[in-house]
């Protein structure tokens, strides 16, 4: 059910998500952090429901940084084990929901059992076409705009590409994210007011929105709340409310 305070006019098309707090939130129940994790998995397949009933066309989702490997092989262990598990999982709910999965980060560098399965679910669900969820898994920002620089050198040493043509499009072009429009809405859980090298090109419009509960604990009522926040604000782009208005 859509909460009918919310606008299906003024929808973003694309939400990302940082998932924080399932350390903290296993924590105040006396369990392992891991707890946490198997526990966040509810709040992604809420959100992933919610998200696609609404008519949202992309979501991302932050589910493991290059940073998060310097957390105890344990957590790592579990955290990667859960990802196959969950992917092998939701296969089948995401096609009969007709949600196509896609990733973003350094694939090459997961273990070949969690690329596998994610290489999987993206395969099977390649030509569902209602939202896409996109798993940014062993991703930072500052790695992917390292990469797409990268590629640009080489096409410009190569000869393909003249250094007067580098725009903001052609650097886009380079970066994960080339298929997928620019978030509008970003949302961290938890309380914490940062964005830990996630998508630090793409949300350079993008409103932000904070909220403390703990990731195992957000409920659609929460991205609901998200939404509503983010059509009560006026997106200026740099414009006057004047111009906005008159324009
Ligand atoms: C942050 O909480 C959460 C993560 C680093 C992992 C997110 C993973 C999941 C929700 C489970 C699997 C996801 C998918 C998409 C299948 P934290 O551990 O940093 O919490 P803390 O700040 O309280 O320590």
């Amino acid at each position: 059910m859509l909460n009918d305070t919310i606008h299906p006019d003024k929808l973003p098309r694309h939400i990302a998500i940082i998932m924080d707090g399932n350390g903290r939130w296993a924590k105040t129940k006396g369990q392992p952090r891991v707890f946490g994790h198997k526990n966040g998995v509810t709040a992604v397949r809420e959100v992933t429901e919610a998200a696609a009933e609404m008519g949202i066309e992309y979501l991302t989702l932050y589910a493991f940084s290059t940073e998060n490997w310097s957390r105890p092989e344990i957590e790592v262990n579990a955290l990667m084990s859960l990802l196959i598990e969950t992917v092998r999982k939701e296969i089948s709910t995401l096609n009969k929901n007709n949600i196509r999965l896609q990733a973003i980060g350094n694939l090459t560098g997961l273990p070949d059992k969690t690329r596998k399965a994610l290489l999987e679910g993206i395969e099977t669900t390649r030509n569902n076409s209602r939202m896409t969820l996109i798993l940014a898994l062993n991703y930072s920002s500052r790695w992917e705009i390292v990469e797409a620089a990268k590629k640009l050198a080489v096409a410009v040493k190569d000869g393909q590409l003249n250094v007067e043509d580098i725009d903001a499009d052609a650097f886009a072009a380079q970066l994960n994210t080339c298929d997928f429009p620019d978030p509008e809405l970003l949302i961290r859980t938890s309380g914490e007011y940062r964005i830990s090298n996630y998508l630090l090109w793409q949300i350079a419009y993008t409103e932000l929105y904070f909220t403390p509960v703990l990731w195992p604990d957000f409920r659609k009522k929460d991205l609901y709340d998200a939404i509503m926040d983010y059509q009560r604000r006026e997106r200026r782009f740099g414009k006057t409310s004047e111009q906005l208005i008159n324009g």
